[in-house]
């Protein structure tokens, strides 16, 4: 059979709601043209993340009940804990309530100022945490990831030359760390190479310096070896992974990807010392080291989505669906950062909105666009973002996992070719109101001229609940 089918069935479901382009117009103008000040009862069908969104199985659901809710030594961290090592191979794993939580202490504990930091690309938290700390986050991606028409296997890969120049350029003492993300979010979900986590390891030994992996998307950026690389054809995802892993010092974890869980993560170091400093940080604002913030119940969840994430027909299937959004959206015209990665789908605004300039946020009002036309909740990833670190003009489509099927994702093609059609009716935005870190999530705009309305100003009052 040719036909890959959601390798599930549905045992639960949750209603969605229909709203229309007046009321949706009218909630855009109260959240200041931000996406993540709408209320997500006005989402239809919300692409904004894949973290934390994931439907957990029957598998996981069963396992809720075996949390163990014990302050200290509570069963379910041994559970988690095994189910970690057994993928990633660290003597410590250390929970923790999420992702950035593992980067605040790691860095915290690594980082003091005038450091740098080098990544593949930094997650947007992770860039937060490292400046938060008085150090410098610099991306070093291959040159090629800036042409995001290039179609190449490995785009998320990291300059190994380039980042040898910095170390050398700025002295080895005041680089604590290399972090690679695997597989590159920020860079269109680009998976990384072996080869090249290898060549980071051989940087890393040349200048004695520790290797970490942001490891959230793990499993689909080892599917991705599997496909691509040479002579990983037969090995097992969970094999490659173990590779993967087997090269670095340690990882920062979002459980709320590749783990199917709605809240987790961990920090994972070779360190004894490191470890001992994580672990009294941790109390401090976490909590005790056998549950860092989460319930037993959300240690039993991560323990088994490990597991199920490794299943190769899961993996076939996330990878075929993304990429079904994808070459349905670029094959029609749409440019999308190529090629399709494993969480997302992103839309290139620089290229499909060539006359607004970035101080106008084509991104952003891409994605306002494709919320005020079909209800469509995506992510801007490009110069709200990032300010003038940024590379690239995006809008991500994060696909959660398990969680919308064929014709869901079919809706999203058709409302994304509609507005394609009409692009040259957006308008740019401009910033009216913005914090110091991590703007994107609080700031507020206003179009630049006026946005395209469908409906007499009247009718958008009164059609509010
Ligand atoms: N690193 C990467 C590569 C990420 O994508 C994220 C989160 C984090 C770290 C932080 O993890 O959210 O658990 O604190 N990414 C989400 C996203 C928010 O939408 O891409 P967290």
């Amino acid at each position: 059979m040719k036909t890959i089918i959601e390798p599930f069935r549905i045992k639960t479901v949750e209603s969605i709601r229909q709203t229309t382009i007046a009321q949706r117009e009218e909630f855009l103008r109260r959240a200041g043209y931000n996406l993540f000040l709408i209320d997500a009862r006005n989402i239809l069908i919300d692409l904004l993340t894949d973290s934390g969104t994931s439907a957990m199985s029957t598998g996981q659901w069963a396992a809720l009940m075996r949390g163990d809710e014990s302050y200290a030594g509570s069963e379910s961290f041994y559970r988690m804990r095994d189910a970690v090592q057994e993928i990633f191979g660290f003597r410590h794993v250390i929970p923790t309530h999420q992702g950035r939580a593992a980067e605040r202490i790691l860095f915290t504990v690594m980082c003091k100022k005038g450091d740098v930091v080098p990544s593949n690309t930094h997650f947007d938290t992770t860039r937060a945490n490292i400046e938060f700390t008085g150090a410098r986050a610099v991306d070093l991606p291959i040159p090629e990831a800036a042409d995001t028409q290039a179609q190449l296997p490995f785009k998320g890969n990291l300059d190994a030359a380039a980042l040898r120049r910095l170390i050398r350029q700025v002295g080895r003492d005041h680089v604590p760390l290399i972090l690679l993300t695997v597989t590159n979010n920020s860079a269109g979900g680009q998976p990384v190479s072996m080869a090249n986590i290898r060549a980071a390891r051989a940087v890393a030994d040349e200048f004695h310096l520790p290797l970490y992996l942001d490891a959230c998307r793990f499993a689909e950026n080892s599917y991705f070896i599997k496909l691509r690389e040479p002579g990983y054809r037969r090995r097992t995802p969970k094999q490659i992974a173990q590779e993967m892993f087997s090269y670095a010092d340690g990882c920062t974890f979002s459980a709320k990807k590749d783990a199917f869980a709605n809240m987790g993560g961990f920090l994972a170091t070779n360190s004894d010392a490191l470890a001992e400093q994580e672990k009294n940080l941790l109390i401090l604002t976490e909590g005790f080291p056998t549950y860092g913030g989460l319930s037993g119940r959300d240690l039993e969840a991560i323990a088994v989505g490990l597991q199920e994430v490794l299943e190769e027909d899961y993996l076939e299937y996330r990878i075929a669906s993304t990429s079904y959004l994808g070459r349905h959206i670029a094959d029609a015209g749409v440019p999308i950062v190529e090629p399709p990665g494993a969480h997302a789908i992103y839309i290139d605004a620089r290229r499909m909105l060539p006359r607004i300039p970035a101080a106008q946020f084509p991104a952003q009002a891409l994605a306002v666009e494709l919320y005020r036309h079909a209800g469509i909740r995506s992510a801007e990833i490009g110069s709200v973002m990032f300010g003038e670190n940024a590379r690239q003009e995006l809008v991500r489509l994060a696909i959660p996992r398990r969680v919308y099927t064929q014709s869901h994702i079919d809706y999203v093609v058709e409302a994304i070719l509609e507005v394609y059609r009409n692009r040259r009716r957006i308008r740019g935005l401009e910033i009216t109101r913005q914090a110091r870190f991590l703007r994107h999530f609080t700031a507020r705009f206003r179009p630049v001229g006026s946005l395209p309305r469908t409906r007499p100003r009247r009718r958008q009052r009164s059609a509010l609940p």
